[in-house]
């Protein structure tokens, strides 16, 4: 049967993440794969979640088993506004929090909300391929920021805000920034901020790395500086906790907040109640913080190695990030190399990563960069891995 003509036009153009695709080669057994995204499994707290579920189902079974309420289990979200506002200042009086299933569908009620089909959305070029699909699914309009060593090029921003009437919405990564490991600085989020209430549109700070810092000073996020809602704030406990458990948050002013309520209804009426349960008992008993530094103190000996490694093995017209936090690494390449075409070459050697275009608003347009992700790997593969890459790169550039 020929089904395209029943597929939706806003889904037709819309196509299957790059590196899901890659991830069917980068998965087989002999292949260093740099190319995903996971948190660390030495990271999950198995033990401690063994004992939680027990106690949960021994004393809390009805609540746990029946149906929840649409904005999230009370005490998770008591608990997580806590934490916001203790650790990141967030939490204006008109702001509330709703937990959603990953931040990834704290994006999708986000765009679900605001955007009609055709309204534009700025985000930074490099940024989150699976966020950038979610705009897509929704027929926006992407407009993509270049990316400096301090985030967004804030001319650039002004100047597309200016141009076009049709934008809603600027989506930010400002700290460790997922594909290019990028913090953006004080003055960048202070100008976004500005830029946004001057241009009358939404900014999405998204924030699942931003815990994982292992060098450098702390950057105030965006929202901790909104006096005006003008910010919608989205963390997650994907890479401080179990991204298998699908819990993120989003904290916003209430005016918008009812509607996201109404479209999680349509969406999945709740987030699971057991899994809420279990992070809310973990944040509560037992010390998450602990938790996180070991994640720290992991990937930072894991960045700074790899980093060696390319430092030693990479050719010197190749640059490269250097991360004070979260899990990636971004390279370029000197201009007019397809790392597409790299991306091939690097497989039959048994290495992989993520090229650059798929990170891009215009996936089809070659690109001479590339994402490293180092947090699950070993070291023996890293420096094996990096070795490899380096070797194939003095070869083509
Ligand atoms: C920037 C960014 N946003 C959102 C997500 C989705 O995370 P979650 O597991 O919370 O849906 C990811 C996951 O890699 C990410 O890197």
């Amino acid at each position: 049967m020929d089904f395209q003509n029943l597929i939706s036009d806003k889904m037709l153009g819309v196509k299957a993440s790059a590196i899901r695709e890659i991830f069917k080669v980068a998965g087989k057994p002999d292949v260093i794969s740099f190319a995903g995204g996971l948190p660390a499994p030495e990271s999950f707290p198995v033990a401690d979640i063994k004992t939680i579920c027990n106690d949960i189902l021994d004393n809390e079974p009805i609540t746990a088993l029946q149906y929840g309420i649409s904005e999230g289990y009370v005490p998770l979200k008591e608990l997580v506004l806590n934490r916001m506002k203790e650790k990141e200042d967030i939490g204006r009086e008109n702001d509330d929090i709703i937990i959603v299933s990953g931040s990834q569908q704290g994006c999708d009620l986000t765009a679900k909300v605001l955007l009609n089909e055709g309204d534009g959305v700025i985000c930074e070029e490099p940024s989150f391929i699976g966020c950038l699909n979610t705009f897509r699914t929704y027929n926006a309009k992407l407009y993509g920021v270049p990316m400096n060593e301090d985030g967004m090029d804030l001319a650039v921003l002004e100047e597309t805000l200016k141009k076009n009437q049709n934008i809603k919405l600027i989506y930010t990564i400002p700290t460790f920034q997922n594909p290019s490991g990028i913090t953006s600085s004080l003055a960048v989020r202070k100008g976004m901020l500005e830029l946004a209430q001057k241009y009358n549109v939404m900014i999405l700070e998204d924030n699942p790395y931003g815990e994982l810092r292992f060098s450098g000073e702390k950057i105030p996020t965006i929202k901790s500086m909104d006096t005006t809602g003008h910010v919608i704030y989205l963390g997650s406990f994907s890479k401080v906790f179990s991204p298998g458990l699908r819990l993120a948050y989003l904290i916003m002013d209430k005016g918008i907040m009812e509607k996201i309520v109404v479209g999680k209804q349509a969406t999945d009426v709740h987030t699971n109640v057991f899994s809420q349960m279990i992070a809310a008992r973990y944040l509560k008993d037992y010390n998450i913080d602990e938790s996180i530094e070991t994640s720290r103190k992991l990937y930072k000996h894991r960045c700074h190695l790899m980093l060696s490694c390319m430092d030693t093995y990479f050719p010197k017209n190749v640059s490269y990030t250097r991360p004070d936090g979260g899990i990636f690494i971004w390279v370029t390449l000197p201009e007019g190399v397809d790392t597409g075409k790299l991306m091939l070459e690097a497989v039959e050697r048994k290495v992989a990563f993520v090229p650059g275009n798929a990170f891009m608003t215009d996936l089809d347009k070659p690109s001479h960069c590339f994402r490293l992700n180092y947090s699950t790997m070993s070291d023996e593969k890293i420096e094996k891995g990096i070795k490899i890459l380096g070797d194939l790169l003095k070869e083509r550039l």
